[in-house]
């Protein structure tokens, strides 16, 4: 590991760190604003303070001693040419630790302010001081905060959080972010999509029967491809015939939130229908911070997510992760799960992780955003693949922000460079992109390197076009993409029909989850973060979708093109993934 050296050599030749020379001063200087919004987010509404005695857990993210060593370490051990060696938590940990005096001195500053000691702990592998069931007074007096209970004025939802929040001036370049302060979003599930969308009607197709290798001519009326099923599924992307062999070492992870559960009845029911070899199929649930389960009240996100990574990766062992919010209800969605993974053995963490859930990047911080980012590149760096819908708003729906300007609005976590970010396709023959297609560029994250020879010339065909209303220097998405029109699922012992790229993300999770199974069962490394590779050499495996839009925001979106386009881009072929050698 490059860096190991790098953070001893950083330590040695490190600037004193100026005001740090008298960590122990109870003089803190003033206290600057870190992160406030101008006004309340739009869609919440303050319900006046939070009730008496509610209590927060804190996550004070310290920035890593060496900022850059996360990214490119990870870049490094997920590249196809580097012979793929994750890390362990423990390397983990030493990569991203924050420098010996930084933690001091936000300890002290914790101590001055009367924070026991024992109620502070590292967490989230190993650069954030979460402190447990703070009170209000409490949070307020240490972050000139005033926290508020909001309610979202759609769905009703609440969470505590402040407008703004400061910290001494000599805080600011050690911590990173503390949450929750300023992110609003809740994960809103993004599948109850059920009027079709328009797209062009598909003729006369060549299906490969797959069992059997031959081709079989099918008529394709409109129905019959607006109707998606798992042997359409698994023939388009050259699974039918693979036997998993490593279910033993293997699994795929489903996370849900908002108390939406999957059920077993339903699992059954959709797999005795739809793929008759698979009617055994099971999953687990563990409850991640006080996340409910209840199997009688079934909900369509997580129906969904779990029929279709089970129909792709069956027998593969499946774990839903119903993630709460605490026992207060005032935790940080993505924090939460975040932390679960991380403090968890490595050999625990599922090598596939599925999330449909997404919200509006612009709706918490940069800093915020990042250090969420970051935790996604520890799980990249103990070889996890991630995988994020980018949700089903085309370039965005309600595009005024509050300052009046019109901007595109790109989904979070999905502009994360670190997780791989699934677009929705439709039809066949040709595939194209599904107009609802989440896709653009992040206002908060560089292009990174792996996309640097696609996306900059996409832009240079796009010209002027929306120019001001999206982030030409932004991280561009999606990264790959997989039909996400009319998907049938089980629902409560229903059977209904759904579209959206919540359908599409499950579908490459489960090819994933089969192609880390062949590699484990050759006794080689998994794939981790997929992106260097996607981008690189297992383009073979990957069909181009040239066409299709994703209005939004009152223009036309952006169109797909040959090459990377922020529509649809690529859909994977498994089969495709072993004329090469992928380490
Ligand atoms: C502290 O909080 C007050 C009241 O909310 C606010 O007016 C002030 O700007 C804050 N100070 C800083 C430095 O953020
Ligand atoms: C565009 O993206 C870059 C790189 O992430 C960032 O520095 C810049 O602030 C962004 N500009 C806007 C207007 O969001």
């Amino acid at each position: 590991m490059r860096y190991r050296c790098i953070t001893v050599l950083y330590a040695l030749a490190v600037v004193p760190l100026g005001s740090l020379a008298k960590p122990l001063s109870p003089r803190w200087g003033p206290m600057y604003t870190k992160h406030s919004w101008n006004a309340v987010p739009e869609n919440w509404q303050s319900q006046g303070h939070p009730p008496p005695g509610t209590t927060i857990n804190l996550y004070i993210a310290l920035k890593s001693h060496h900022e850059d060593a996360l990214s490119d370490t990870l870049y490094e051990v997920s590249e196809p040419t580097h012979p793929r060696h994750h890390l362990t938590t423990e390397q983990v940990a030493k990569l991203i630790a924050p420098h010996p005096q930084t933690l001091e001195l936000v300890n002290s500053w914790l101590m001055h302010q009367g924070i026991p000691s024992s109620s502070i702990s590292m967490t989230h592998g190993g650069n954030t001081l979460t402190l447990k069931d703070v009170s209000i007074t409490q949070a307020n007096a240490l972050l000139n905060a005033s926290y508020r209970l909001y309610k979202h004025v759609e769905h009703g939802g609440t969470i505590v959080r402040t407008v703004g929040y400061a910290l001494p001036a000599g805080l600011h370049r050690h911590v990173l972010t503390v949450a929750p302060t300023t992110s609003f979003f809740s994960p809103p599930p993004r599948t109850q999509r059920h009027p079709p969308p328009n797209g062009p009607d598909g003729g006369a197709v060549g299906l490969v029967r797959a069992a059997s290798g031959e081709p079989v001519t099918m008529l394709s009326s409109r129905e019959e491809i607006d109707t998606i099923n798992p042997s359409f599924l698994r023939w388009l992307h050259g699974t039918s015939t693979y036997i998993p062999a490593s279910t033993d070492r293997n699994s795929l992870g489903i996370v849900g939130f908002l108390e939406d559960y999957p059920s077993p009845a339903d699992l059954e029911a959709f797999m005795r229908k739809y793929r008759s070899d698979a009617e055994d199929a099971t999953f687990t649930v563990t409850q991640v911070n006080n996340g409910g389960y209840d199997p009688e009240k079934p909900a369509i996100e997580a129906s969904l997510d779990l029929q279709y990574a089970e129909a792709m990766a069956y027998p593969t062992p499946h774990i839903f992760y119903s993630t709460g919010r605490g026992a207060s209800n005032t935790d940080d969605w993505y924090i939460s799960f975040l932390g679960y993974f991380l403090r968890e053995p490595r050999e625990n963490i599922p090598k596939t992780i599925s999330t449909s859930y997404c919200s509006e990047e612009k709706t918490a911080s940069l800093e915020y955003s990042v250090y969420v980012c970051n935790l996604f590149g520890q799980l990249g760096l103990l070889g996890v693949s991630v995988l994020y819908a980018t949700c089903d708003d085309g370039v965005g729906k309600d595009c005024t922000l509050s300052d009046g300007t019109i901007r595109f609005k790109p989904p979070f976590p999905a502009t994360c460079p670190f997780v791989t970010a699934v677009g929705g396709t439709m039809d066949y023959n040709p595939e194209v992109g599904a107009s609802f297609s989440g896709g653009g560029f992040s206002d908060y994250f560089k292009l990174p390197r792996y996309q640097r020879r696609v996306v900059p010339a996409f832009l240079q065909n796009l010209g002027n076009k929306h120019q001001g209303l999206y982030n030409a220097s932004g991280r561009g998405l999606p990264d790959i993409s997989a039909q996400s029109v009319g998907f049938p699922i089980f629902v409560n012992g229903e059977e209904k029909e759904v579209h959206g790229t919540s359908g599409a993300t499950p579908v490459v999770a489960g090819i994933i989850a089969l192609i880390n199974d062949y590699q484990i069962s050759r006794n080689r490394p998994v794939l981790g973060f997929l992106n260097p590779l996607l981008y690189g050499r297992a383009a073979v495996a990957l069909t181009d979708i040239t066409s299709g839009t994703n209005p939004g925001c009152n223009t036309d979106g952006f169109s797909a093109v040959p090459g990377w386009d922020p529509v649809s881009s690529t859909r994977l072929f498994f089969f495709f993934f072993f004329t090469f050698d992928v380490g």
